[in-house]
């Protein structure tokens, strides 16, 4: 592992605010929550930590056009997949929600003043322990909406998040 200042120094976009005046008091930069486990022995995440920091957006929102428009449903890059390994349970003592800086989306989209709105819709913990089993067979199961509402399509002329 890089250390954490050099971490933060390479996530795109932040490298700027660093120059600041403000910069060198390290209490002010970003502190990103470990996830809980590991793709694998030798890669953390489900592409090199390097790349997620940069592309990871790219990831959700091409697998999420695919998901959608294409039906190709796969586990490796959806969100509800970041979430279990990246957010504490909902039942545990470290339960926190998005828009707290504890919470892993939130420490650079806080930090970095990025907004995003898809936890509006889909979950931003892992089903608590006792819906477990749900979650298990690796669909991703975004909750509040009634099934088959093109939600995506729908948000489309309004969101600023968007494939290109
Ligand atoms: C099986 C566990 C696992 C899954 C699933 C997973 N990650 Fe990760 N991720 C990690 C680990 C491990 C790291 C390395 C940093 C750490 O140890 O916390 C990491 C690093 C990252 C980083 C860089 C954080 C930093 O410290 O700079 C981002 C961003 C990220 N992941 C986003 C995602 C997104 C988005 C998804 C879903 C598409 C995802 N991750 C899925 C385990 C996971
Ligand atoms: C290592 C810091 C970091 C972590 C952790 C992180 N993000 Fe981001 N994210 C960013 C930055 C910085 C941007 C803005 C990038 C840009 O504008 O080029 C961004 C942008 C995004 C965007 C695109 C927003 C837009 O409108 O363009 C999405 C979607 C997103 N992140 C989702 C997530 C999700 C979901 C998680 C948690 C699973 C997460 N991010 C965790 C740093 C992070
Ligand atoms: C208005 C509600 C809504 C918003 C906002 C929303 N989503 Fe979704 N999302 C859905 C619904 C509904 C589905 C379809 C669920 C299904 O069929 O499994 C979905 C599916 C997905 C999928 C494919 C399923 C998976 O996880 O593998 C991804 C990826 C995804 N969304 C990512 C995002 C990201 C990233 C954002 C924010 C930039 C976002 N969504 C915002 C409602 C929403």
């Amino acid at each position: 592992m890089a250390s954490p200042l050099r971490s933060i120094l390479a996530v795109a976009g932040l490298g700027l605010l660093l120059s600041s005046p403000l910069a060198g008091a390290g209490n002010l930069l970003p502190e990103i929550p470990k996830a809980k486990a590991r793709v694998s022995a030798t890669q953390g995440c489900v592409e090199p930590t390097e790349v997620m920091r940069h592309n990871h957006m790219k990831f959700l929102l091409h697998h999420r056009k695919e998901a959608l428009r294409e039906g190709v449903r796969t586990k490796k890059y959806s969100l509800m997949e970041c979430i279990n390994c990246h957010v504490p349970d909902p039942d545990s003592p470290q339960a926190v929600h998005y828009g707290n800086p504890k919470h892993f989306c939130s420490s650079c989209h806080t930090y970095a003043a990025v907004r995003i709105d898809c936890f509006e819709c889909h979950r931003d913990t892992p089903l608590p322990s006792s819906r477990k089993s749900t979650s298990a067979s690796g669909v991703t199961a975004p909750v509040t909406l009634a099934s088959g509402v093109d939600a995506h399509a729908l948000k489309k002329a309004s969101s600023p998040a968007e494939e290109n």
